[in-house]
């Protein structure tokens, strides 16, 4: 893996001051912040390796990208490869393709090749895909964006996350080495001695100090931070910032994946589509009713997700047209409503019926390829500290994550993680830490509408398209509203969300500025340059005064 890292963002250490000799501390060998996949998976593999676990989370325990994941989890299972002739080394090849050449090859082979390891994983937990309990007992799948296989399994038709959010949610609970706190927003990683030693969080009005031997952060991602997303509310880089904050190296912000496909229709919230009804057959048009994508690519709607998505803003500019469509009529109202049965609800209910409507569907923020670098075991830079799923950067994504390999990361490195902390865990000691405490911020400053501009911000200029005038105007409004608007100590959790979206949407717009090239997700409309082939990475500055 070439790095090649660029000036870092200086920001202060922690959200707020403290003093841990005047909070209540809650002990575990292992601290696991975050409750989608990853961090299930990390907890329970911690917990069956004997350790005490404590397992926060900033909402409800099923709240989550995890819970809305919909087309599935790619695998190559072994029975899958005798019938299809699809192999491991096919799916590392679909992935090193739609990473743009910028995957670390050695932990791709090492991540997928554990596919069926991580299917097992969570049907002992409890989790059933589509097909298994009938015919021949293996499970159905389907096709997506870059795959040349069918290897996507999948629960529910389209539910796929909310079947195993609610069975990890289930073990976690029965698990008796698994202390969960919910509605408990982590605010900043403690360090002592250069080593993680547990964090900072907030729960109904007070601030406590969890410690533990290692945390393993899996905090999700960042799409909040643009105005159209899938994400849902709990997507705001809180654990990206943290790690950042405390010194982690981060890599490869730059490359936000567009999902290319979410309902577009005014007063709706944006639900996905799923790319997994292109691959049992839906057609991209635009207005004029052209199937466009075989234009952009030799294998049509069913390109990578980069490549559709900068192929529909293409057609949006042409056509002066607001969307596209997707037309998925011609499957028939049995097979979708029994197919894909929540998007057969949810469009009925705005009077869209999609055996006869065509779909209005537009790109939105998704998934971030980047974030804290971790070794194959989950560790960062800094010790103490593990990350898993999509905070983490792995080297599996590369500049473009290839659809549903992201569930399956969650599970394969949330168990390396949890294995890894595990081991390296254990109670820390008595911990004696302290930060002055800062000025407090405006009582003037109007959050919801900071919030507001940062996401349109976000969405004109560090969008789909990108330019460097476009990202020297964000770098400069964000440093600005950073440094001044939202400068201070905040005593809620929408105020430390703001703060953490805005650093990341620095770090994110800095690396776009800084990448001159297009690569994966991430073009550059006023650049024909070499690609820089290397990962860029960032550590905040030390600052001896503050940390
Ligand atoms: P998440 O599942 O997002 O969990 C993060 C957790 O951290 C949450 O519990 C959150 O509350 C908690 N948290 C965050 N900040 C804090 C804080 N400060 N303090 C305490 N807790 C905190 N991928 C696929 O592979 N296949 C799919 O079919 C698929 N479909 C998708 C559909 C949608 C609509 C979306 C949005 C994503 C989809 N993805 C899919 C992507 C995939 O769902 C995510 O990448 C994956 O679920 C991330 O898992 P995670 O455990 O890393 O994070
Ligand atoms: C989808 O179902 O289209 C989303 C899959 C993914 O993000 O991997």
């Amino acid at each position: 893996m070439h790095l090649h890292p660029i000036d870092g963002i200086a920001t202060t250490r922690y959200l707020l001051g403290f003093d841990l000799r005047r909070k209540p501390h809650l002990d575990a060998d292992v601290l696991v912040i975050g409750s989608g996949i990853a961090g299930c998976v990390a907890a329970l593999a911690a917990a069956e390796n004997d350790r005490e676990v404590l397992l926060l989370t900033k909402g409800e325990l099923q709240e989550s990208n995890t819970r809305y994941a919909q087309g599935g989890i790619a695998a190559v299972l072994d029975d899958q490869e005798r019938d299809l002739g699809d192999s491991i080394e096919q799916h590392v090849q679909d992935t090193l393709q739609a990473g743009g050449g910028l995957c670390d090859e050695l932990q791709t082979r090492e991540i997928l090749k554990q596919s069926a390891q991580a299917i097992t994983f969570l049907r002992r937990h409890g989790c059933r895909f589509d097909g298994e309990a009938t015919g021949t007992g293996k499970a159905d799948l389907t096709r997506e964006g870059g795959h040349r296989f069918r290897r996507i399994l999948h629960a529910h038709g389209d539910s796929t996350g909310a079947e195993i959010s609610q069975s990890l949610r289930n073990a976690v609970l029965q698990h008796p080495l698994i202390t969960v706190r919910e509605h408990s927003f982590s605010l900043d990683l403690l360090k002592e001695d250069g080593r993680v030693v547990g964090a900072l969080y907030h729960r109904r009005g007070e601030i406590y100090a969890a410690l533990a031997g290692s945390t393993v952060l899996a905090t999700g991602g960042c799409g909040r931070m643009w105005r159209e997303t899938t994400n849902p509310t709990i997507a705001t880089g809180d654990g990206l910032a943290m790690a950042y904050r405390a010194g982690a190296t981060v890599a490869d912000c730059e490359f936000m994946q567009f999902h290319p496909t979410t309902l577009y229709l005014a007063g709706a919230a944006r639900l996905l589509i799923t790319e997994a009804m292109r691959g049992e057959g839906a057609v991209l048009k635009n207005h004029a009713g052209e199937a466009f994508m075989a234009r952009y690519h030799r294998d049509g709607d069913l390109a990578p997700r980069d490549i559709v998505s900068q192929g529909i803003i293409a057609e949006i500019r042409n056509t002066r047209f607001p969307h596209v469509w997707l037309d998925a009529s011609h499957l028939g109202q049995d097979y979708l409503r029994q197919r894909f049965p929540t998007i057969f609800g949810s469009l009925q209910e705005f009077g869209i019926d999609i055996s006869r409507d065509w779909i209005p569907v537009h790109p939105s923020a998704h998934y971030h390829c980047g974030g804290v670098i971790t070794d194959a075991q989950g560790r960062s830079t800094i010790s103490g500290l593990f990350a898993a799923g999509e905070v983490a950067c792995t080297g599996l994504h590369g500049a473009n994550r290839l659809a549903s390999n992201s569930i399956l990361e969650g599970v394969i490195c949330g168990l390396q993680a949890g294995i890894q902390a595990a081991a390296e865990g254990g109670f820390p000691g008595r911990i004696r830490i302290s930060q002055d405490h800062y000025p407090a911020a405006s009582s003037k400053l109007d959050i919801p509408d900071l919030l507001r501009s940062l996401r349109a911000m976000m969405w004109r200029n560090v969008g789909v398209e990108r330019d460097h005038d476009g990202l020297s105007t964000a770098l400069r409004s964000i440093g600005f509203w950073a440094d001044h608007q939202a400068r201070g100590a905040l005593e809620h959790e929408a105020g430390w969300e703001l703060q953490n979206m805005l650093l990341v949407s620095q770090l994110v717009t800095a690396m776009a500025h800084t990448r001159t090239a297009s690569l994966g997700t991430h073009l550059r409309k006023d650049s024909h340059a070499q690609n820089i082939s290397a990962h860029l990475t960032m550590t905040r500055p030390e600052r001896a005064d503050n940390d």
